[in-house]
């Protein structure tokens, strides 16, 4: 850890450890507008010549592979703050958050940054080099693995993989997913909904990945099958979970979804134009194409992903999302976006789409479909004045080099919850957003590759509405602890089912 991140955060934690300590309550506030702060403490907890940074203000960048566990929130804040004025410092958490998973691999083991505490490592990194979170485990690893046990973290093999792409090695990435509704071997739609269309006529795929404590805590102890929680039998309805942080488990879970889009061939083969591959993050994938059953290596480029990190404080996770600046208009550097043709035809009204594909079963997608056109329908906030999420962005990319790939990446927003302890499930009458932690803001947080579909709160309604938090909250009726994986994916323990696309591979990890 860099030092002067280390001082930030000590800095930072002293002051909520502090507040933790005189009352568990002082992490959070009583009013619903104002956020967690941790003013309670009244001892002089630094003595420093220089004058308090201004409030809110934009905290110092840090080009670090480690990922960030606290938000830097000011130790004083004044007493009637609004959430707004807080958003920097969970802008903050987000971006750093990013650059350590977008961190170089170190190609040892999984979830393991190559020297986090040497920005060079980061800020030299090319758009193909492989990325620590890219070596987190797949969803399909934890939860489709029947009557074997996932294999232990670092492992690559998989009792049960994908008959999808058998020309697949085992540390390729394999995409398959083109939905979040149905199962992640067949899907081509997104949450409950529909797949997206890129101006090319390919369709995007999605992927989900957990970290070592997430995963690990769902895959349970080896020797005690209870606590098998990718087992149904483990999860019967009305068992609570709670994934780490919790009172066994200190360290932080973290979720990941992403989206990719095609970029045509593979490396160095045609398909989008040079100029226009070079801005995005790229990886050479098996995809697969459920109308030929086939899937080939293409070079896909990244334009959406999530980050859902459940911290010691935030419980409710924070939440945010990133896209490819070319998704959709406003053009940058007059570069056509990958979702809208460039004019009001078709207008998308104020829904933010228009040619929404048709709901079909996989496997009977239409081969070209028509491109979907969308606009981003909930603005990148511009609050608070100089240190908002579009302010955040321009920080981040000012300290990276003018070539760094991430420069294509922005931040579109933050949501968290303002009062952390204030929660109630959904199955016990829990409320959104009150018995969600608070969650700011309330709605419209969504991606426009990830919930395209999903933009208004008018069409989000029977979903739970749009934004991360209203809808993870429901993930279970509340008691999968905002994992929509663990809420909808755990099996029966037993072989798969002749209609999975899972099959044994040779080495199978004892029961
Ligand atoms: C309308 C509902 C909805 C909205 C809005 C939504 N999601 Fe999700 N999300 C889902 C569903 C459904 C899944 C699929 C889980 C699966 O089937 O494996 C999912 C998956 C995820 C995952 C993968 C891990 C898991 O177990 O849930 C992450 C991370 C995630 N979403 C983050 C976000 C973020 C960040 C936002 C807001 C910017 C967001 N989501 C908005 C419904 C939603």
């Amino acid at each position: 850890m860099s030092t002067t991140r280390m001082l930030f955060l000590s800095f930072a934690l002293t002051a909520l450890l502090l507040g933790c300590k005189a009352s568990p309550e002082t992490a959070t506030t009583s009013t619903s507008t104002t956020t967690t702060s941790s003013s309670s403490t009244t001892t002089s907890t630094t003595t420093t010549s220089t004058a308090p940074p201004a409030f809110p203000s934009i905290p110092p960048v840090v080009i670090s592979g480690n990922i960030p566990t606290t938000v830097p929130i000011p130790p004083n804040p004044p007493p009637n703050a609004t959430s707004e004025q807080f958003r920097p410092y969970f802008d903050w958490f987000s971006w750093e958050s990013f650059i350590a998973l977008n961190w170089p691999a170190s190609g040892v083991g999984r979830g393991n940054p190559d020297q986090p505490n040497n920005p060079s490592v980061f800020t030299s990194m090319t758009n193909t080099t492989p990325v620590t979170w890219g070596t987190y485990k797949a969803n399909w690893e934890l939860f489709d693995q029947y009557d074997k046990r996932p294999t232990p973290w670092n492992d690559y093999n998989s009792p049960y993989a994908p008959a999808l792409c058998p020309q697949a090695k085992q540390t390729d990435k394999q995409l398959l997913m083109v939905t979040k509704g149905d199962t992640e071997l067949s899907d081509v739609n997104q949450a409950f909904s529909f797949p997206l269309v890129d101006q090319s006529s390919n369709y995007v795929y999605f992927e989900v990945r957990y970290n070592e404590q997430q995963y690990n805590w769902i895959r349970g102890a080896d020797n005690t099958p209870a606590t098998w929680l990718y087992l149904m039998k483990n999860l019967p309805p009305g068992t609570v979970v709670s994934l780490p942080p919790n009172p066994r488990n200190p360290a932080d879970s973290i979720m990941i979804k992403a989206a990719w889009r095609s970029l045509g061939g593979t490396q160095n083969t045609s398909g989008l134009q040079d100029k226009l591959r070079q801005r995005y993050y790229t990886v050479n994938a098996w995809v697969y194409n459920s109308q030929t059953q086939q899937c080939t290596q293409q070079l896909m480029g990244l334009v959406g992903f999530h980050i859902a990190q459940k911290t010691s404080l935030f419980t409710e996770w924070v939440w945010s999302t990133f896209e490819q600046v070319d998704n959709v208009p406003p053009k940058v550097d007059n570069v056509p976006s990958s979702f809208n043709n460039g004019t009001d035809n078709p207008s998308t009204g104020t829904q933010g789409f228009a040619n929404r594909p048709t709901y079909t079963a996989p496997g009977q997608l239409p081969p070209t479909p028509t491109p979907t056109q969308v606009t981003r329908l909930n603005p990148m906030p511009t609050t608070p004045p100089g240190a908002s999420t579009v302010d955040v962005n321009n920080t981040f990319h000012a300290a990276l080099p003018k070539n760094s790939i991430w420069q294509y990446y922005q931040l579109v927003t933050t949501q968290w919850p303002t009062n952390p302890s204030q929660f109630k499930a959904p199955a016990n009458r829990g409320v959104y957003p009150q018995d969600c932690g608070g969650a700011f803001p309330v709605n419209g947080a969504v991606n426009t590759a990830l919930e395209t579909y999903f933009q208004s709160s008018q069409l989000a309604v029977g979903a739970f509405g749009n934004s991360c938090m209203s809808c993870h909250y429901n993930a279970g009726t509340g008691l999968r602890d905002f994992s929509w994986g663990l809420a909808r994916r755990p099996h029966q323990d037993a072989p798969p089912p002749s209609t999975s696309k899972m099959k044994a591979t040779a080495q199978t990890a004892a029961k």
